[in-house]
């Protein structure tokens, strides 16, 4: 397959076939050495970075990917320091920047503010996170932490539990794993369901799911927990935030009925779903997602200015 993601924009999930995305993660499997070592193949190349939502993981990973592969990186993360503060439109913010970099990453709270992005500006453009809609690349490095770490998706059983509404990762993460043969067993509070579209989605694609409540009468079945907070700030109100914060704790005691090999995820930020005394389970890699985001990262960047 020759390079499907040159000069691409990565704004959904849904745009990509089962082929590209494999070929996405065969390449950034073989990204330690430049993780480790540094590269200069995007020597030339200028990363525009725009968050105007918080963000630790996304951001630094997308910095340090572009400085391994030898690129610089412009932008701003206080975007109250920015224009947009004096009333600059997002448009008007895009169409500068575009000046000044080559490829251009975009975190908004605004859904579609990326699509758009893409649809105006003539050089690639990475969603970073937009709203409770899509954030790409973490489904991305999502589906490789899988794949890695259990060496194969088709026959497992993987469990998605908590704010399926809001939680932008699960939006980004249900078309990757629809193109494996896996059984999905969406774990939420009724009032936080999976939305419809993503329901006939998964009806359309006869994938085979469950929607359910309670995590401990699952959790013997699955292989694969993927935990995630609930979206405090995409709430409509404070009230109804508090009375879903702490719905669902994972503990040591509640993992007991769980598989001895149950791999344990959650894309961060974690709030007080997973009590720390599990970080230290054998089974518990979400803090290995990370390396494996930004391995992920390197390899989106080298291939979108295909410089392998
Ligand atoms: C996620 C996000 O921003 O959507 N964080 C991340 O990028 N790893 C998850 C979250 O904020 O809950």
């Amino acid at each position: 397959m020759t390079n499907p993601f040159a000069d691409r924009d990565v704004i959904s999930t849904l745009d990509f076939t089962k082929e590209e995305i494999e070929y996405l993660l065969d390449v950034a499997v073989k990204m330690e050495d430049i993780a480790k070592y540094g590269s200069k193949i995007l020597a030339n190349k200028i990363l525009g970075s725009i968050f105007l939502e918080p963000s630790t993981r996304t951001r630094l990973s997308f910095d340090a990917a572009m400085k391994h592969l030898g690129g610089q990186v412009i932008g701003f993360a206080d975007w109250d320091k920015s224009s947009i503060k004096k009333g600059e439109t997002l448009s008007d913010t895009f169409r500068v920047v575009e000046n000044y970099a080559d490829v251009l990453v975009i975190r908004s709270e605004w859904e579609g503010a990326a699509k758009y992005a893409a649809e105006i500006l003539n050089i690639p453009v990475i969603n970073a996170g937009s709203g409770a809609q899509e954030h790409p690349t973490q489904s991305f490095l999502d589906l490789m932490t899988i794949r890695q770490e259990r060496g194969k998706l088709d026959g497992l059983t993987i469990g998605v539990c908590g704010d399926l509404m809001y939680g932008r990762t699960v939006h980004s993460l249900l078309p990757l794993l629809m193109n494996y043969d896996v059984k999905l067993v969406l774990i939420s509070p009724s009032q936080l369901h999976i939305r419809k579209e993503d329901k006939v989605m998964l009806e359309t694609r006869n994938v085979q799911f469950t929607e359910v409540e309670s995590l401990e009468s699952v959790l013997p079945s699955l292989d694969v927990l993927y935990m995630t907070r609930m979206q405090r700030e995409r709430f409509r109100s404070e009230e109804e935030y508090l009375r879903m914060k702490g719905f669902y704790v994972l503990t040591k005691n509640v993992l007991k009925n769980g598989k001895p090999d149950l791999l344990i995820m959650h894309p961060l930020p974690r709030i007080n779903e997973i009590d720390p005394d599990v970080d230290k389970l054998p089974q518990a890699v979400y803090f290995k997602q990370p390396k494996y985001g930004l391995l992920l990262r390197i390899a989106l960047l080298a291939l979108i200015f295909d410089a392998l």
